[in-house]
């Protein structure tokens, strides 16, 4: 295969780095563009020199062919356009969350199963040196017995696109748990190994948006359109041996900024924002051990890997089932928070 020929499906906000990326990636190419708002597609066109711009996804995979889409748009759109996708024998990068709930991406999983083309999820922190490398280090059992894990995302003012898709909850599918768990709940799982997660018990609240506050930078806000979604989602989730997930997100809260994932184990713990490990040396003393990695783009990563996924260069790093159980974990925190009691997953 030479160049793999990659088309964008959303013209926003992430598809604009997507195509930036691709730009940039030396085994790709940027062949067409797909926005509804054309003169979207256009003007990211005209900035990456793709001429081929369309408005309808299904024509343009249709047409062009290409070996590879990536999916950048309003959550609700992530399942039909992968599956429509897939079935053409197309190959998909899917933006997260992989779907708007469990029963979407099951149909991913299913058509992925079927069409057996690449299915990768844009699980963004996956592709940091800093996971990659802690990853390393509990695979390699420098925590001993691991038990407990701890994500942490929590925003000040950062509610995208007041009014637009993100805060209606038909077609996000909610809010900080749907858009920011998907990469905190990810990590955190992905870095003990994906144990099977048995239950969870949540809490989601609508505070701070239902007052227009806690507005943030990213998205097009949409004035006098609706907010009907939660602004911070708590959330315990067991898995099985007993080990237990902590899952903290909002968008908007009055509280301390924080981005973390901690995993702790019987020998030691990491934390992911700044990276290190907390353990005992020999002399009985608990130290800490920064780790210092190198900076690179995830997002740059993301794509690089997905193009040699397409050219069978590496192995697919974000399997479609463990994004299923990360929507089906969302899900049951949603529930949860909805019949206030603990659900089960199957
Ligand atoms: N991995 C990450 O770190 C990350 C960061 C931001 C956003 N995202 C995800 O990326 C997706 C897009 O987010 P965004 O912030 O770019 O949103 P956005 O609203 O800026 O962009 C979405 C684009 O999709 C277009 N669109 C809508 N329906 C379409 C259709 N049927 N066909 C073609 N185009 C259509 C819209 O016109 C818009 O230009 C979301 O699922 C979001 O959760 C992921």
């Amino acid at each position: 295969m030479e160049k793999v020929r990659i088309a964008l499906v959303g013209a926003g906000s992430i598809g604009r780095i997507h195509a930036r990326n691709v730009k940039v990636t030396k085994d790709a190419e940027l062949v067409a563009i797909c926005d509804i708002k054309e003169e979207r597609a256009k003007s990211l066109g005209e900035e990456t020199k793709v001429s081929k711009i369309y408005t309808s996804y299904e024509e343009m995979i249709d047409k062009e062919q290409p070996d590879g889409i990536v999916v950048a748009v309003p959550n609700y759109l992530h399942s039909s356009v992968t599956v429509y996708a897939l079935s053409k024998g197309t190959n998909v990068l899917c933006e997260k969350p992989m779907a708007i709930n469990s029963k979407e991406a099951e149909k991913m999983v299913e058509a992925y199963r079927k069409y057996k083309k690449v299915l990768m999820l844009g699980m963004t922190q996956r592709f940091t040196s800093e996971a990659q490398v802690l990853k390393r280090l509990i695979e390699q059992g420098e925590l001993g017995e691991i038990y407990f894990s701890k994500a942490d995302l929590l925003r000040r003012l950062g509610i995208p696109g007041m009014g637009s898709w993100f805060t209606t909850k038909k077609y996000s599918g909610g809010g900080p748990l749907i858009d920011l768990g998907p990469h905190m709940i990810d990590l955190a799982t992905w870095l003990i190994g994906f144990p099977k997660p048995k239950s969870a018990k949540g809490y989601t609240f609508s505070k701070i948006g239902v007052q227009n506050k806690g507005l943030g930078g990213w998205g097009i806000p949409e004035p006098g359109g609706p907010f009907d979604v939660e602004d911070l989602a708590v959330g315990l989730v067991e898995f099985e041996k007993g080990i237990t997930l902590y899952v903290q997100v909002s968008w908007a809260t009055y509280t301390d900024e924080t981005f973390n994932v901690n995993i702790f184990g019987n020998k030691a713990g990491v934390s992911y924002n700044p990276p290190k490990i907390i353990t005992e040396i020999e002399d009985g003393n608990i130290v800490e051990k920064n780790l210092v990695c190198q900076h690179v783009d995830p997002y740059k990563r993301e794509i690089e890997h997905f193009v040699n996924v397409i050219k069978g260069k590496e192995a697919l790093l974000t399997a479609p089932e463990e994004g299923l159980t990360i929507m089906k974990i969302i899900d049951a925190i949603y529930a949860s928070a909805e019949k206030n009691k603990e659900v089960k997953i199957e």
